[in-house]
């Protein structure tokens, strides 16, 4: 039986994987997609960590402003460990072979890692390499693996958590090449499935796939989510295409500017402020533009020149010498997996998670753009060596195939029911639904007609299936396995949502526009029975 397996390729998964093995464990990394395809590249600005390179800084201050960016809603304990492993964490990556972009000052060859200001942020603390920072890291980290001699298999989507008595045993995949409904067992298991931002799906940053599959199979097996209602808008996404221009394009200069021209916010205002300040001036009808004209075609490619090959390829336009039309759309969530100091799932024991699946309360109302690379690869590390820690004493008895032969069933059901309802629309309408109802600015009369709305799709969603009957491959499967957890997780982010009578950091709502000392306090949902 594997010590620990880990589920999710991503920068998270791969931390935890590399500090199970470092630590002694058998591991095993399973993931729906393959390692370098993950949200991880999306976090491109860079990772915070108060080295102080550039600006005179010190963890302290990182914890200041990681508190400030919270809104009351982290856990200061875990902000200081988050914080306070940083400088370490840097170094780890390093000394693996991340290649962070370096300042001009080299003595004996060796030049000090650069740092570049990121929103809400005191000092420049951000370390990147380029616009790439995610991308880096996330091949450097499977590089590793791959040295390490740790075991992957690609391509297998994860149906559900087997718990027979409050405790992990392993759980069911299904092998997308062969369509062969599979049970793993092990003696711990790492979460790091990711977030749920394609529920924004046509309004979000990121892929079709962040669903949040993990944070559904948590809820079906008895372990609890919390803070769900807490979904970070990224100001500065491409207007047509939604994809991401990075925060650090505002980081080296860059201005947020109106048709008139005139910039409306300070733009290295925390993302939940700008991200209202966008939106307020697109109410009025207004386009909002990022410009980094002034900055200079020899900067921009020196710095950013990922967003500059976006910028063309996407939008059609240079930002050397054009204005970058934009929108803020869904990003990041904020809310997950409810996990206590040892990042394991409460309500699962030896269940794990990291990452953005989880909720840590590191980032609260309102995450630090750059705290979230930070957090995959501090926390990630410390999910692996708990998890590793959990498995020495757990039994290796394997669970019964209960779960398995029900898992199978319910796949041989999806494919011989025939479908009414297209789920693909029904996607397509829950992302405008989202952002139209549980956006930037939400009312209650709009929280509780989009409750509604996502009630009659879970009620329409029985007649709902695939049409493409095929054992292998079969995309059409993964997406409708995708879109009934989307739907699954929906009315947990509404109900929060409708219950929480405030604004505070990403939760805006009308009528309620300041932070209100009773709500502050964290949502947390279990199912029993
Ligand atoms: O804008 C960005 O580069 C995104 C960074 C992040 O989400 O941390």
């Amino acid at each position: 039986m594997i010590d620990v397996l880990v589920i999710g390729s991503g920068g998270a998964g791969l931390s935890a994987a590399l500090a199970a093995k470092e630590a002694g464990a058998s591991v095993l990394v399973i993931g729906k997609m393959y390692p370098t395809n993950s949200q991880t590249s999306m976090a491109q600005g860079g990772m915070n960590a108060a080295l102080g390179n550039v600006d005179e800084d010190h963890i302290s201050l990182h914890i200041q402003d990681t508190i400030k960016s919270a809104h009351g809603l982290c856990d200061e304990d875990m902000v200081r460990q988050m914080c306070g492993d940083a400088p370490k964490t840097i170094e780890w990556l390093e000394s693996i072979g991340v290649p962070f972009s370096r300042l001009d000052n080299s003595k004996e060859g060796i030049a000090t890692i650069s740092q570049r200001q990121m929103g809400g942020a005191s000092a420049k603390r951000a370390c990147y390499a380029q616009d790439y920072t995610g991308l880096k890291i996330l091949h450097t980290l499977y590089d590793t693996c791959l040295k390490e001699g740790i075991d992957f298999m690609d391509e297998h989507y994860l149906l559900n958590l087997i718990v027979p008595e409050d405790t992990v045993k392993g759980a069911t995949f299904l092998d997308i090449r062969t369509g062969e409904v599979k049970q793993i067992d092990a003696k711990s298991i790492v979460m790091a499935t990711g977030g749920y931002g394609s529920i924004y799906h046509g309004f979000t940053t990121n892929m079709y796939g962040a669903t949040g599959d993990g944070i559904a199979t948590v809820l079906r097996a008895g372990g609890a989510v919390s803070d769900m209602e807490f979904i970070q808008f990224h100001p500065t996404a491409l207007k047509h295409s939604c994809i991401l221009v990075s925060e650090s394009a505002r980081g080296e200069g860059g201005y947020l500017v109106n048709e008139a021209g005139e910039r409306f916010i300070d733009e290295l205002k925390p993302r939940d402020e700008v991200a209202r300040a966008i939106f307020a001036q697109m109410k009025e009808a207004q386009r909002v533009f990022l410009d980094v004209r002034h900055l200079g075609e020899e900067k921009l490619m020196e710095l950013l020149p990922q967003e500059v090959e976006l910028c063309k390829l996407h939008e059609h336009v240079d930002p050397a010498s054009e204005l970058i039309p934009i929108k803020p759309v869904a990003h990041y969530s904020m809310g997950g997996i409810d996990v206590d100091y040892a990042l394991e799932v409460n309500g699962i024991k030896g269940c794990f998670a990291a990452g953005e699946c989880s909720n840590a309360k590191v980032h609260g109302a309102n995450r630090l753009g750059g705290n979230s690379l930070l957090e995959i690869t501090a926390f990630g590390r410390f999910a692996g060596e708990n998890a590793y820690k959990h498995s020495i004493y757990a039994s290796s008895k394997p669970a019964d195939d209960a779960q398995l032969q029900k898992d199978q069933k319910e796949i041989e059901a999806i494919f011989s029911k025939e479908s009414s309802v297209n789920f693909y629309s029904s996607r397509e309408a829950l992302g405008n639904l989202f952002y139209e109802k549980v956006g930037i600015v939400r009312e209650n009369g709009q929280l509780n007609e989009a409750l509604q709305e996502v009630i009659a799709m879970q009620v329409s969603q029985q007649q709902m299936g695939i049409s493409d009957k095929n054992k292998t491959n079969n995309q059409n499967l993964i997406e409708f396995l995708e879109f009934k957890n989307a739907l699954l997780l929906a009315p947990t982010i509404i109900s929060a949502a409708i219950a929480r009578d405030e604004s505070r950091g990403a939760h805006y709502k009308v009528g309620f526009e300041e932070e209100n000392e009773d709500f502050k306090k964290h949502f947390v949902l279990q199912w029993k029975d």
